[in-house]
């Protein structure tokens, strides 16, 4: 079954073609992070538009790269939610109509299944149950993936993000937008102990629940007091334990959850996946209690249709399809 499918939940317009949920026969994609750059983070209104102006051009591309004819197409799959809202609409209306001029079933999907999914293209053996740790930009879950489509949030972020607390601290470090890839890049070059940053807990019953706001208000602190003080900050240092952090944060919890449901295997996805410290972290710890680690490649980690045409199969197996008033959502129950 070709599933053609479409991502443009945040800054990257994405378009591909995957055939029974494992095999990615295109997959393309436009980042719009030149768009934004120049003011520190994404303008929804900005990728919105650009999302607009080459979503049709990506459509038609997929289709040529995977060598395929309109006909060949069995069903649209979209990202509907979460994401920004004027964002997602714009794929949600590209793949309805797609979906309504192809005659084909249209598939809703919820962007960190697609997430989730993006470990069934990179490890064609893997199949649930397994525990994911998903971290992206604007989520931090962890979830007992059940089935394909039965998942329970075990536990997630209580204010930002993981990828957030990256990217508001490369901020203030001077080192652009998006900043979870030049912290990890400059952290290669630090001590990971150069600084000695909290570890938030969270108040509550729920042990897997996180919190990543104090941790990035102390690197904006650290870096407003170099300032004001003229003090030399040493942000090599200060990026490797903000790595180390965040880690042990993510992993720690993971692992907890990993023994306490007996999940033998773990699947790390979305953007901040990409992290070296993390996928280090997460390797030493799973060789350490003899379970098995899966994360995927860089490309996949990050914002793709692939992962959509990927979970969209799963998706329409358990008859989760949606007809011409499929709405999108900047919130949405996994
Ligand atoms: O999954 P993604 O592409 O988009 C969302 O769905 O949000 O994730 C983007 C996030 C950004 O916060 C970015 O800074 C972070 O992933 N990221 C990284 C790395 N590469 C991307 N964070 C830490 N280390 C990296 N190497």
């Amino acid at each position: 079954m070709n599933i053609l499918a479409f991502e443009s939940s945040c800054d990257e317009t994405a378009a591909a073609v995957v055939a029974d949920g494992r095999k990615v026969l295109s997959d393309e994609i436009f980042s719009q992070v030149a768009l934004h750059e120049i003011y520190g983070g994404v303008v929804p209104e900005i990728a919105a538009r650009s999302h607009l102006e080459v979503i049709s051009l990506l459509a038609d591309r997929a289709l040529e790269k995977a060598g395929l004819a309109r006909a060949d197409i069995d069903a649209v799959a979209c990202t509907y939610a979460p994401g920004l809202i004027g964002a997602v609409l714009v794929g949600v209306n590209f793949a309805k109509s797609a979906a309504l001029a192809l005659g084909k079933p249209l598939i809703p999907v919820h962007h960190i299944r697609g997430h989730i999914a993006a470990n069934y293209l990179a490890f064609p053996d893997l199949e649930p149950p397994f525990l994911c740790l998903a971290i992206s930009g604007g989520n931090t879950m962890l979830v007992d993936v059940r089935g394909y489509t039965d998942m329970r949030i075990l536990g997630q972020t209580r204010d930002d993000a993981a990828g957030e607390c990256f990217d508001k601290s490369a901020r203030v470090l001077g080192l652009g937008y998006p900043g979870g890839k030049p912290i990890d890049e400059l952290s290669k070059k630090g001590r990971d102990d150069a600084y000695d940053l909290p570890r938030p807990a969270v108040h509550g019953d729920n042990p897997y629940d996180m919190s990543f706001s104090g941790l990035k208000t102390a690197v904006v602190n650290l870096a407003h007091h170099a300032q004001q003080t003229g003090e030399e900050l040493d942000k090599a240092g200060l990026a490797a334990s903000l790595c180390r952090a965040v880690s042990e944060m993510l992993v720690s919890r993971t692992m907890a959850a990993a023994e306490a449901l007996g999940h033998r295997r773990i699947a790390v996805a979305g953007g901040v996946a990409a992290n070296s410290r993390i996928r280090v972290d997460f390797q030493a710890a799973c060789e350490k209690t003899g379970r098995t680690l899966y994360v995927p490649p860089l490309r996949l980690c990050g914002d793709n249709a692939a992962m959509i045409g990927a979970q969209g199969y799963y998706e329409f197996l358990a008859g989760h399809t949606a007809g011409p008033d499929l709405n999108a959502y900047a919130t949405k129950e996994l």
